[in-house]
């Protein structure tokens, strides 16, 4: 993977590189000899990513400690972004799930999800944009997920989010692609991650998942970076999240696999 080149490089930033996906593109990234901005809320576990990163690799790792969900931490962010002007590959892959019936769930939870997912990746895009349009290369890097092709209804915000990130993400593409920026809308399946065993997640009343669906977050990270070298915006990594992405366009198919699911311990 280290083998992989990526068509640009300089500074990146990564939102949610305390755990998971995001630990994971900043291991990945730093072995490409990156220099990182990581920003999460846990400063403790950020702090010792980044000694182990510079430490191995001989890479400069900052970090910013920031709420997304916060007006605060998302200008911390955006003018960190603004100010340098020479990131070339911004990574918004900070979320959370909280699954359950939307009248169920904390509304305070709900806007905080619309936060993180949806205000803060268009500030921060914003934020980074025109210092890539400049200089003509950069890439932005959207985590969506395969939930963004499907209804399901114990988790109608997560989707919705998730599908505006695609959504965003395809618009912008068409813009940025003569300018010489790249956007990707990664959709990944279940992944092992942090992910399930957040607070936030916690509250979830929805259905067990079946475990031949996970897959290792080395292997979604590992096909986003090798995606970024050419200009597909839409990345879908292994076959059954691509299989699970096109069967959530079928009703029919839905339905079944959620009877399905329901069965599994
Ligand atoms: N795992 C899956 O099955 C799966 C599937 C499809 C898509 N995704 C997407 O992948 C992305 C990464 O999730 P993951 O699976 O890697 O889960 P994870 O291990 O729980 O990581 C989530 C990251 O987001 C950060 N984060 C959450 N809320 C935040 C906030 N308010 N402000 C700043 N940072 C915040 C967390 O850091 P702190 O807690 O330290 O703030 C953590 O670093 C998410 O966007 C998720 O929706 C995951």
């Amino acid at each position: 993977m280290s083998e992989i080149k990526l068509p640009f490089s300089g500074p990146a930033l990564i939102t949610g590189a305390s755990s998971g996906l995001g630990e994971e593109f900043a291991r990945r990234l730093a072995a490409l000899g990156f220099p990182l901005i990581l920003v999460a809320r846990r400063e403790n576990l950020l702090r010792s990513l980044a000694d182990e990163l510079t430490a191995r690799h001989g890479v400069k790792v900052e970090v910013i400690p920031a709420d997304l969900a916060s007006e605060e931490g998302i200008v911390k962010v955006e003018t960190v972004l603004r100010e340098r002007g020479d990131i070339v590959l911004l990574v918004n892959n900070a979320g959370f799930g909280a699954g359950g019936s939307f009248y169920r769930i904390d509304m305070t939870l709900q806007r905080n999800m619309i936060r993180v997912h949806v205000e803060a990746v268009a500030r921060l895009i914003r934020a980074a944009l025109p210092s890539m349009v400049e200089r003509k290369t950069g890439a932005i890097l959207n985590v969506a997920s395969v939930a963004a092709f499907s209804t399901p209804p114990k988790s109608a915000m997560y989707s919705a989010t998730k599908l505006w990130n695609v959504s965003f993400s395809r618009s912008l593409a068409q813009g940025l692609r003569p300018k010489g920026v790249r956007v990707q809308a990664l959709c990944p399946g279940f992944t092992v991650t942090g992910f399930h065993d957040t607070p936030e997640y916690a509250t979830s009343d929805g259905v067990p998942i079946p475990r031949f669906l996970w897959g290792p977050a080395d292997k979604v990270v590992a096909a986003s970076l090798k995606a970024l070298r050419g200009h597909k915006v839409i990345v879908i990594p292994g076959w059954k999240n691509k299989v699970m992405a096109r069967l959530a366009r079928m009703p029919f198919a839905t339905a079944v696999v959620r009877r399905f699911t329901r069965k599994v311990a």
